[in-house]
């Protein structure tokens, strides 16, 4: 067993104890009354990449802090960017956890909590790897640069102008992120494409108050009728999204692509069987993985309007609304659908009912680099932390940061992911395989000293 091995093993039992009590911290930045709770996180994030050997500071912005840290001291050697986000999703619905989202527990070998993976395990396991790196070497073999944010699952909203502010201090080579996740248990991935995002919401006025739907049904348009309708009509049966010009700008899959993806072990009834659904739906004339990784969706997050709760009540309501999101692959533009599908909107609604469309958060889809010497150097050191050579993947997730920093900086990004597929990640029950977490530190080591041999 390497030097390594032997470190991170000895500390395994210290590691785990260190992210379990960042797990108890509720860093959740939607929720505004939790705004102590998430900058409590940020400093003790600050606090435990000190003690990995880091020089830290805390940035104050108008929303969440941002935790950045930094340790120079390989001149000539790379300097890679380690992103991360100690924001977590609200623990939603609540009473399906088996235990408190906060109370993590260990479970046949996972760890359970909401952030678990996403992302402060992933992210913590690159601090550990990065410490362990240091103190077995004497001195890190790459410059290493962390930046941590609170605000990702919010749509970044001051990450961005941080980083074009901060362009020097961030300058790197690479940029080193874990927010994703492994193709399937043990067998790890790189993933070189992410999704983009157009979020919107949309409300449909009818009458000025809720109504008997008895004795005013059929002479007063029904907002919630209305709504399902405008809904329906932007998704054919076929699965395609039935917007005019969605598709302009979508790139089309490439051979190459179709047949590595046929080419990886996914088995359609096992993940049928995984997800509880009755049968598989998506558009028509791609597979799953297809659909899942590289073609644009459109969903709908939240509808509401009436009466939802027990029992029957005769009702015709006055508004009804609904939150929908489309992931969006390259080149297609955030900004662009935006005004496309709220056109779209106001022109199938009838004129009997008001209509308001309202943006929420956007992110850019990417495509990373699935060659160079950062990409060498990553696979090299997965197979070091997990045995195993890794396969390239597209995820249908987003990490908004990941264009800004192709933008801002010029640099690419090397998404790593030591989650699992079924972590349940933004669902209750959230789990980290605990041995991936190690297996993640050792992998971040062994690429610092892969890279490091690159001159620059
Ligand atoms: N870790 C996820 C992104 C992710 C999930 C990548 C699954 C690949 C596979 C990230 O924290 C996330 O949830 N991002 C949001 C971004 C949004 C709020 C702009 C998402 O994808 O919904
Ligand atoms: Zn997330």
């Amino acid at each position: 067993m390497s030097e390594l091995q032997a470190y991170i093993d000895e500390r395994k039992e210290l590691n785990l104890q260190e992210l379990i009590e960042l797990l108890k911290i509720p860093s959740i930045s939607t929720d505004e009354s939790l705004g102590g709770e998430v900058k409590r996180c940020a400093e003790r994030m600050s606090e435990l990449m000190a003690e990995a050997g880091l020089e830290t500071e805390v940035f104050e912005t108008d929303g969440h802090p941002i935790v950045y840290g930094e340790r120079l001291e390989a001149p000539g050697a790379p300097t890679v960017l380690v992103y991360g986000h100690y924001d977590v999703q609200p623990p939603d619905p609540v009473e399906l956890w088996r235990n408190g989202p906060f109370e993590p527990t260990e479970e046949d070998g996972y760890l359970v909590a909401r952030g678990a993976t996403d992302d402060k395990g992933q992210f913590y396991a690159l601090i550990k790897g990065i410490q362990a790196s240091r103190e077995v070497n004497g001195k890190l073999p790459c410059n290493i640069k962390v930046l941590c944010e609170g605000e990702e699952e919010v749509g970044s909203p001051n990450l961005d102008p941080f980083i074009r502010r901060e362009q020097d201090r961030l300058a790197c080579d690479i940029v080193f992120i874990s927010d994703c996740s492994q193709f399937a248990i043990d067998m790890p991935a790189i993933t070189y494409g992410l999704k983009g995002l157009c979020y919107l919401e949309v409300f449909v006025d009818g009458p000025s108050k809720d109504l008997h739907s008895g004795s005013f049904g059929g002479s007063v348009a029904n907002p919630a009728n209305v709504l399902a309708c405008m809904m329906a009509a932007c998704q054919g049966p076929d699965g395609k999204i039935a917007i005019p010009g969605f598709y302009d700008d979508v790139r089309p899959l490439e051979d190459w692509e179709r047949e590595m993806m046929a080419e990886l072990p996914f088995d359609e009834e096992e993940f049928r069987a995984s997800v509880g659904a009755v049968k598989l739906f998506g558009e028509a004339g791609y597979t799953t993985l297809e659909r899942k990784g590289a073609r644009p969706t459109l969903d709908i997050n939240g509808i509401v309007s009436g009466y939802t709760g027990e029992g029957a009540k005769t009702v015709l309501p006055a508004t009804a609304s609904c939150k929908f999101s489309m992931r969006l692959v390259p080149d297609q533009d955030p900004g662009k659908i935006t005004t496309l599908v709220s056109d779209f909107l106001n022109q199938v609604a009838p004129d009997t009912v008001k209509v308001e469309v309202r943006p929420h958060h956007g992110a850019s889809p990417v495509i990373v680099s699935r060659d160079g010497a950062a990409v060498k150097a990553a696979e090299k050191a997965l197979e070091t932390g997990f045995g195993r050579r890794p396969v390239f993947v597209r995820e249908g997730g987003s990490i908004p940061v990941v264009n800004t920093f192709q933008e801002a900086l010029g640099v690419e990004s090397l998404l790593i992911g030591l989650g699992l597929p079924d972590d349940n990640l933004h669902a209750p029950n959230e789990h980290f395989r605990i041995k991936d977490y190690h297996r993640g530190a050792v992998t971040m080591a062994a690429f610092l000293e892969e890279y490091g041999k690159t001159k620059t």
